[in-house]
């Protein structure tokens, strides 16, 4: 796996396995990975090619809503990295904040911020800096292959909340004040923690709803799931051609 690429799959994600050639594939259960409980999280490594460019996908994370710690949700983080993967790809569903990223589309993270209380690095080591965390060289190269293909990819700010419940109106304008383009229940951590680790790190977030107290924002998990199922073939497309020029 030296040098390859790790993807993580959010969300209603999982449908983006289904364009890879599968070699080994292990269940998180038989390699100490934890497993998730939740809908659209599959619980397994697939070690495998996207058009001949070797790939980890990772199907299933785990959430800090399921009961689990910082360090617990990080874990595939740690096991891709032991293992050689040098860049993570994080994708996730998330709720929009911006009228001009509707439901569908997708936002590069140039940043998060974490608000889930917790870190993963918490017992050291202390004070990494976190002044990069992003890849911005691979993310405007995947902008820029999404406008190739003809669509628009955002970049902007992630706010990574514990959950489980989706937000109130109230912290969606509270979350705007702070800078936030998009709001999510995942992705921060395993940002933080791959980056303490040395790994480049990409994150996109499919926008799979407005969010809460905007026009028209409906939230609903299967909506969640099923706006990220047709937005998923269009980002394959883009990580295929990705995975083929590096
Ligand atoms: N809020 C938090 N997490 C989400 C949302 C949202 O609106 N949509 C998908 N994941």
């Amino acid at each position: 796996m030296k040098g390859c690429v790790g993807l993580v799959l959010g969300s209603g994600l999982g449908s983006m396995l289904d364009r890879m050639e599968w070699g080994e594939t292990l269940d998180f259960g038989d390699i100490g990975l934890p497993v998730s409980g939740v809908a659209g999280h599959q619980g397994k490594m697939v070690l495998g090619r996207l058009d001949g460019a070797p790939l980890v996908a990772m199907s299933g994370r785990v959430h800090l809503y399921e009961g689990h710690d910082a360090k617990t949700v990080t874990a595939g983080i740690r096991w891709m990295a032991e293992r050689g993967v040098g860049t993570v790809v994080l994708t996730n569903a998330a709720g929009s904040l911006r009228e001009d990223q509707p439901p569908g589309s997708w936002m590069a993270l140039s940043d998060h911020l974490n608000l889930t209380g917790t870190s993963p690095l918490e017992g050291g080591p202390n004070f990494v800096d976190m002044s990069a965390v992003y890849d911005l060289e691979i993310s405007e190269k995947l902008r820029a292959i999404a406008a190739g293909h003809g669509w628009h990819m955002g970049s902007g700010v992630y706010a990574g909340l514990r959950g489980p419940q989706y937000e109130t109106p109230a912290e969606i304008r509270m979350l705007r004040t702070l800078g936030a383009d998009a709001v999510g229940m995942s992705t921060v951590l395993e940002a933080l923690e791959a980056k303490r680790l040395g790994l480049r790190v990409v994150g996109l977030s499919c926008l799979t709803n407005y969010a809460a107290g905007m026009p028209s924002a409906t939230l609903d998990h299967s909506d969640v799931m099923a706006t990220g199922k047709s937005a998923a073939e269009r980002m394959i497309r883009v990580l295929k051609e990705w995975l083929e020029s590096r």
